[in-house]
């Protein structure tokens, strides 16, 4: 019998591997040059954490969570999202108690039972940056310039910037009402009217066109904004422009977690089909009080690791090989594979990147290997180098071949990889 991942998820497996890698550490780069202190959580939670923080009445509480019980009896859910465990933690760590705002980030997997399907994925991952405790129009926007700058690190071109407002709770419960009153007045079915009551908004971000078509004159949050809501919200568009970041305002951007406040926003790659959200966040005022801590306000992003990837390669930046060695060794023989050896390890000591030919499959097998390897030199060694006291030094691109001083070849190997 053999096994396959399970639906939904996948194997990074290399080369391409090696490109979650970069994007983790371009997506993360920004924010630790922004002075946000790396945060490592359990990936599971107590349920309650979940259905209390991300919302009851949200699609990820009520049919995509995993969620089990312990073998002590306690119900625990594998972490769909990041910010409700950060937050979590920051209230447990009693860290709201000094400087503020408390700056950090994350990365890890996530797990959503989600219709699977190309960019969709049940096991997923995402880098994360969230600041508590502040309200700053300056901290919203340095953390949307942060994940701009992240995307434009690897090169994407076509990343779109959304921007919306929710409100607070002085305007959003009035906007709600009125949004209620407008979408009970609709000709929608049984399941929708019931969204209606629970979470009216979410009702704005169905995809069906028989349902847009009829929300063409909804109620917009915009135009309900209460005067703090909309200067803030001046204030975080205004500071974006002075950082030369272009955005969108999109009145419609609804997401899929309750905790919204102000400013949510979304990254979009139109060459992704559907699922064309590369990240997305915003301000989380309410958050710790909804899961028993005192008034913390904040905001933060996750973006995703693995659709940043498909973005890329939709642009055509997955051309160069990452990840490849430098040099490959080819030994000829035992009492050469026994010299090398040593070699091959003082190399790697001295930050060259090697691998060399395992298994003895003769000279042919060992060349291909070190072909296929991705290497620019091959270091060949046979039983008359031994006794001249030297190692082939091999051009892989040109083919030129050179008979280099064992003594040296460290020294000789690091100035043309230089
Ligand atoms: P989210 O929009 O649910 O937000 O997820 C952020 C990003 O994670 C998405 O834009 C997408 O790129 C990626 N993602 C989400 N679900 C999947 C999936 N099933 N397969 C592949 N990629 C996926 C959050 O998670 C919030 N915690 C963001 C946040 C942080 N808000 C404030 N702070």
């Amino acid at each position: 019998m053999t096994f396959q991942a399970p639906k939904g998820t996948f194997d990074w497996m290399p080369p391409r591997s090696e490109w979650a890698l970069i994007v983790r550490d371009a997506l993360s780069a920004p924010a630790r040059r922004a002075g946000y202190g790396y945060i490592e959580t359990p990936a599971f939670e107590d349920t309650g954490l979940f259905s209390r923080g991300v919302g009851e009445s949200t699609d990820i509480v009520t049919k995509e969570m995993y969620t089990f019980e312990s073998k002590g009896g306690q119900s625990l859910t594998l972490r769909p999202e990041g910010t409700a465990s950060v937050m979590r933690a920051v209230l447990e760590h009693g860290l709201y108690g000094g400087a503020l705002p408390i700056k950090l980030w994350y990365s890890g997997s996530y797990f959503r039972y989600e219709k699977a399907q190309a960019g969709r994925y049940r096991h997923f991952s995402q880098v994360g940056a969230e600041a508590l405790g502040a309200e700053d129009p300056a901290l919203d926007a340095e953390l949307i310039v942060l994940a701009a700058d992240g995307y434009a690190s690897l090169g994407l071109k076509n990343v779109r910037l959304l921007l919306n407002s929710l409100g607070c709770k002085e305007c959003r419960p009035a906007y709600r009402a009125a949004l209620q009153e407008f979408l009970r007045g609709l000709d929608l079915d049984e399941d929708t009217r019931k969204r209606i009551e629970i979470n009216p908004l979410r009702v704005l971000d169905d995809k069906r066109p028989e349902v847009q078509a009829q929300l063409v004159n909804a109620p917009l949050m915009t135009d309900h904004l209460c005067g703090a809501c909309k200067a803030y919200h001046e204030e975080v568009r205004g500071l974006l422009t002075s950082a030369g970041l272009t955005y969108t305002d999109d009145p419609r951007l609804v997401r899929g977690l309750d905790y919204y406040t102000r400013t949510t926003f979304e990254f979009i790659h139109d060459g992704l089909g559907a699922q064309s959200a590369v990240g997305g966040g915003g301000r989380y005022d309410g958050l710790s009080e909804m899961i028993g801590g005192p008034a913390l306000p904040s905001v933060g992003w996750a973006l995703g690791v693995d659709r940043t990837v498909l973005a890329m390669e939709a642009e055509g930046l997955l051309t160069e090989r990452p990840g490849h060695v430098e040099v490959f060794a080819v030994p000829l023989g035992e009492e050469a594979r026994r010299r090398i050896f040593p070699l091959v390890a003082e190399l790697r000591r001295n930050g060259v990147a090697v691998d060399m030919a395992f298994g003895g499959r003769g000279v042919k097998g060992a060349m291909k290997a070190a072909d296929r390897s991705g290497a620019r030199y091959a270091l060949i060694l046979g039983d008359r180098d031994i006794e001249a006291g030297a190692v082939q030094v091999k051009d892989l691109t040109t083919g030129d071949q050179t008979a280099v001083p064992l003594a040296e070849v460290v020294d000789v190997l690091k100035g043309k990889l230089s």
